[in-house]
């Protein structure tokens, strides 16, 4: 039975139209009332087109109350620089909207290929590092990082210095080692820039010393003033040294540009060749004023060991006693590292629990990397609605956040920040807030904020079409919520002494943002909720997608209608009510329908009559379902010559039932989000099944689907292998283990069993993240349920770095 909800709107304003007209009939002046109907149809039409051109700028309309981000502060404050450019191996930027940007690239002249393969700038998984990740970052004034290629490392560490009225100054080092000495001696060219964009207000010149040679930039932009960047070598022969100075058509295209203006030289004297840049590239305009160059980089060739410095100075620092070089340098950096070292034990205590070094430097670089990847981006995103017939653009904004992975995802993500909150949380709330603040500052008016952001050109570069729009009745589970939980039960002290302000201007924004969840997601049936987004008319996937509960593949209904109660997205908004009701207690502000809510939302009763399945004794979704189903290549037709995609085939009709054959992450969320009352034979039943190996448990952590789910380990199409069909994520593991952690702390028959599982969980985690990590140098997106092998994407510091926490064991 389809209902016609989208329509609503519309349908309600023809009526109105006729009765109108119905009221004016006059048989005195038929003119006049001809005239008069005729005004009227004129205005209910105009009513009629306004209104629909409202409803198609209500999903790019900024929802309209003050702005959580203060713009005009932005260049005043810690964290204006940094290394803000999540996408490449190493690079420096403001939170400008169109910043100065500086970066790094590097190839092995014995390497590099024609077409470019070899020459390194955006993390890329196909340049096969053996690995890369920030070893310590604050987030805010320094960072080292190690990027070992082929046996060489190269080692970029920065530090920043206060002063002036532009965010101060700062200066990076990049150093190249070989592993065990095997590449010393070999050559390695490194190429440092500085580029602006289009919309940059400023310019950025080279400075030539003798020869002809560069030995720094210059600039000045509305953000920086004016700056100059120097670049020292301070360790190794240079043996080639050569720029450029050109126009490049987007920062999108960087690399693009260094490798058409690469070309072979020798020296007069020489007879070996290098490759060289090609110097001053710059067209003239017809009037024969030469372009100003946007885009400016150096290249050094040395023998590895070699190292060199670059040191940015800001212009309005005038009264700097001593540059931030050389031993000063080393210096600053050493007591920064050791401020850190501090810090990371004082907070997590992972030597004092008794963790060995090299794991402690694991949780280092897991953390660091989480939080030396944040990134900075501007643009605007694309977003749709039932009522624009195309994708729209969003309004300009700016987003500061961290990101799941530099490589596969460098971009900000709602439901994935949420878990990064957790982490940066514990480490520095001032961080915290700040995200948060740019994230609600995306809301619109309708009180929707889009799952995914991709912002300005070198994010969109990263991301296939399909994912490009995003679509204002889809919704993203509301982790923010986990995450301001976790400040009020850790920090809610420095919470309301130092952002207090900021908690009563995000309220409004909670607010919207609950009652969007609690409108446009609810279900048919009172106390129900079903994620939208699925698709019920494709006959590709084996179970159409709910990419919108973050749990992308994970097996819902099999055909997608009204009837569907979803039961982890009753569980978020359980979650997302009592936050409310906490957060309002806290300010004071009448809060009684959000504990109602709560309240009514976790009544166990109810919740057992919505999604406890009888028959399998499990939490499940409801909806019309049926579980068989498989893909099957249709038979060719002989005149086609290939072979058509497979389609599903469906084998039974689905009726209206629970999906409990199905069993998994979903099936959990009561327990993991605390739902479930401690005394309910529900925990008891949920902790038997969980450390059942037949279904989720493994050396490795808890896979996402039950071993015996009809769909587990099943491809979606023949194109879309498993995801969270079976793989080990970090991020439902941890809120598991937190959950475990908080029903071995409360009075109950299950506490003891509940403490014993939580002990292996996590340490078969712990083990599994740090041997993997050892065993392949990086971080996953998640893990193989038979040998606990990295899988997905990597470097993936997201999530997974919510290792930190259990080994510190902070919920
Ligand atoms: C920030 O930038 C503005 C505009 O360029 C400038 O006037 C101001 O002095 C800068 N510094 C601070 C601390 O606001
Ligand atoms: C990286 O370089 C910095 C600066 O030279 C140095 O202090 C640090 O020890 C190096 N780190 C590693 C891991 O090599
Ligand atoms: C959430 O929606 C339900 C169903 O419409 C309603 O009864 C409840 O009051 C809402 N909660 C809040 C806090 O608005």
């Amino acid at each position: 039975m389809a209902k016609l909800k989208g329509n609503e709107r519309s349908q309600k304003l023809k009526p109105r139209m006729s009765d109108q007209i119905d009221s004016n009939k006059s048989s005195v002046f038929k003119m006049s009332a001809l005239n008069i109907i005729l005004t009227i149809i004129c205005i209910g039409v105009a009513v009629i087109f306004s209104y629909r051109g409202y409803l198609e700028t209500r999903v790019n309309t900024p929802y309209d109350v003050d702005k959580l981000v203060n713009t005009a502060k932005l260049n005043n404050s810690e964290r204006y620089w940094g290394s803000y450019r999540s996408g490449v191996y190493f690079g420096m930027k403001t939170r400008d909207p169109y910043s100065l940007v500086t970066g790094l690239m590097w190839y092995f002249p014995h390497f590099l290929r024609q077409g470019g393969e070899g020459l390194r700038h955006w993390c890329e998984q196909s340049d096969k590092l053996d690995r890369y990740a920030w070893l310590e970052h604050d987030g805010e004034t320094f960072g080292v990082q190690e990027i070992v290629d082929a046996g060489a490392i190269l080692n970029t560490s920065f530090v920043k210095k206060p002063g002036g009225r532009h965010g101060g100054d700062w200066t990076a080092r990049i150093g190249v080692r070989s592993e065990k000495g095997e590449r010393d001696g070999e050559e390695i060219s490194l190429l440092f820039y500085s580029a602006i964009e289009e919309k940059t207000n400023g310019k950025i010149r080279a400075v030539l010393g003798e020869k002809n040679r560069l030995t720094g930039m210059e600039g000045n932009t509305e953000g920086l003033g004016f700056f100059t960047i120097n670049l020292i070598p301070t360790l190794g022969d240079i043996e080639e040294h050569s720029f450029l100075a050109t126009v490049a058509p987007g920062l999108h295209l960087l690399k693009e540009t260094v490798l058409q203006n690469l070309r072979i030289a020798s020296y007069k004297g020489s007879t070996k060749k290098h490759i060289v840049l090609g110097g001053e590239q710059l067209s003239s305009t017809h009037d024969g004023t030469k372009l100003e160059p946007n885009f400016i980089v150096t290249q050094v060739t040395a023998k590895i060991p070699f190292e060199f410095e670059i040191s940015f100075e800001s212009g309005s620092f005038i009264d700097r006693r001593e540059k931030l070089t050389g031993e000063r340098y080393e210096k600053a950096l050493r007591e920064k590292r050791q401020l850190f070292n501090e810090k990371f034990e004082n907070i997590f205590k992972l030597s004092s629990k008794g963790y060995r070094p090299d794991e402690v430097d694991f949780a280092k670089m897991a953390f660091s990397n989480m939080i030396g990847s944040i990134g900075y981006f501007y643009g605007s995103a694309q977003v749709q609605s039932s009522y624009t017939k195309e994708p729209v653009p969003y309004w300009k904004a700016a987003l500061y956040t961290a990101v799941p992975s530099r490589s596969f995802f460098p971009r900000g993500f709602l439901w994935d920040e949420g878990f990064h909150g957790l982490l940066i949380s514990a480490w520095n709330l001032d961080i915290e807030v700040d995200i948060i603040s740019h994230w609600f500052d995306l809301m619109n008016v309708e009180g929707w904020i889009p799952r995914e952001m991709i912002l300005g050109q070198e994010a969109l570069a990263k991301v296939p079409e399909e994912f490009v729009t995003q679509v204002n009745t889809n919704a993203n589970p509301p982790t923010f919520f986990l995450t301001l939980k976790y400040i009020l039960d850790h920090n809610r002290d420095e919470l309301l002494r130092k952002h207090h302000h900021f908690l009563e201007k995000l309220y409004p924004r909670l607010q919207a943002w609950f009652k969007w969840f609690n409108t446009t997601q609810i279900g048919d049936m009172p106390g129900t909720y079903r994620w939208r987004g699925r698709d019920s008319t494709t006959n590709r996937e084996l179970n159409p997608k709910t990419l919108t509960s973050g749990l992308d593949d994970y097996p819902r209904a099999s055909h997608p209608n009204l009837d569907e109660r979803h039961v982890d997205l009753r569980c978020w908004i359980a979650l997302a009510a009592g936050v409310m009701s906490q957060i309002a207690e806290v300010l004071k502000k009448p809060g009684s329908k959000y504990s109602d809510t709560y309240d009514y939302l976790t009544d166990n009763d109810l919740l057992n009559q919505l999604h406890w399945s009888p028959r399998t004794q499990t939490f499940s979704d409801y909806g019309l379902h049926t579980d068989r189903v498989i893909l099957k290549r249709p038979t060719p037709s002989p005149r086609s010559q290939q072979s058509a995609d497979m389609v599903r085939v469906v084998l039974e009709d689905p009726i209206l039932r629970y999906v409990d054959s199905t069993f998994g992450y979903v099936s959990l969320f009561p327990f993991i989000l605390q739902i479930i009352q401690p005394d309910s034979p529900q925990l008891e039943k949920i902790l038997d099944d969980i450390v059942n190996p037949d279904l989720i448990w493994t050396k490795y952590g808890l896979r996402s689907l039950a071993r015996s789910s009809p769909l587990y380990g099943k491809h979606n199409t023949e194109h879309d292998p498993p995801y969270w069909r079976g793989n080990i994520w970090i991020n439902i593991n941890y809120l598991t283990a937190r959950a475990l952690h908080h029903y071995s702390k409360i009075e109950g028959p299950h506490r003891a069993k509940a403490k014993n599982i939580y002990d292996r969980l996590r340490q078969n985690l712990i083990k599994n993240v740090i041997w993997q990590y050892k065993k392949t140098g990086f971080s996953w997106e998640n893990y193989g349920d038979t040998l606990g092998n990295g899988k997905g994407c990597h470097p993936f510091t997201g999530w997974t770095s919510l290792t930190v926490l259990l080994m510190g064991e902070i919920y």
